[in-house]
């Protein structure tokens, strides 16, 4: 296990492809409503990528991924696969975006509504964004990875909600995924202590119902065993000499 410390130059380099991840979220948003199907969504997103940012989507062929993005809806945790699917009033979606640019990864992902969504779903997006605001306030030099997870899942099951723990949060810079990993589920005092230079993600899955999860047969996309309502949110994250920075968020946006 070895932890890369980023050097002035790739956090440079880092915080302008977290600018281009957080862009396709805002490029995104007026396309996301009932009748559009998961895969005109990527395919706007994969053209601005290619054509307006000059950048490349991670995700496609990554390990053999088909697609340029990820879209989870409603019980569907993680990595789906875009496809004809279309979207109905009250779907809640969640839509993971990475961006390479220079070589560097950008990772951020967001849910939005599909027309007005139930109670329970609303809540479920609501509470999960808490969860990963929690985990990022956390983060600062002389912490303990396992301050984070304990963060967030205090809170997800403070609300009868569940955390799953097959997936976790990522170092990432160069390469898309590398250590450390960041539970979103653990103990305070727990696990490695961060130091500055360090990125990675923070990116929780909260279930309405029970924690465990399966794949399906095409092998990527990750749903809820009982069948209930997943939501995500993430974002990648700089430890600084005093704190933290947002490297996915836009400058008039708040995390
Ligand atoms: N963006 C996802 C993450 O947050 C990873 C997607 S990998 C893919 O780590 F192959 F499914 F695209
Ligand atoms: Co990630
Ligand atoms: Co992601």
């Amino acid at each position: 296990m070895s932890i890369t410390l980023k050097t002035p130059e790739d956090i440079e380099k880092m915080r302008i492809v977290g600018l281009l991840a957080a862009e396709q979220l805002r490029i995104i948003v007026p396309h996301i409503k009932a009748g559009v199907s998961t895969n005109d969504l990527n395919q706007i997103c994969h053209d601005y990528t290619i054509d307006v940012q000059q950048a490349i989507p991670a995700p496609l062929n990554y390990h053999g991924f088909p697609k340029s993005i990820c879209t989870s809806v409603n019980h569907q945790v993680c990595h789906g696969i875009p496809s004809d699917k279309i979207l109905k009033d009250g779907d809640i979606i969640n839509i993971d975006v990475t961006v390479i640019k220079d070589g560097y990864h950008g990772d951020t992902s967001k849910m939005f509504f599909v027309g007005e969504p139930s109670i329970l779903a609303k809540r479920l997006c609501r509470t999960s964004h808490e969860c990963m605001k929690l985990g990022i306030d956390m983060v600062k030099p002389g912490i303990h990875l396992g301050d984070i997870g304990h963060a967030i899942q205090t809170h997800a099951e403070g609300n009868n909600f569940s955390v799953v723990r097959e997936y976790c949060g990522h170092g990432i810079g160069k390469v898309f995924h590398e250590d450390p990993q960041v539970l979103h589920y653990g103990t305070p005092g727990t696990g490695i202590i961060l130091e500055p230079g360090m990125i990675f993600t923070i990116e929780p899955m909260i279930n309405a119902g029970k924690r465990q999860v399966k794949s399906l047969p095409d092998g990527w996309t990750v749903v809820t065993k009982d069948r209930s309502l997943s939501a995500q949110w993430e974002h990648t994250i700089l430890v600084t000499d005093d704190g933290h920075d947002v490297l996915t968020k836009l400058p008039d946006e708040d995390i």
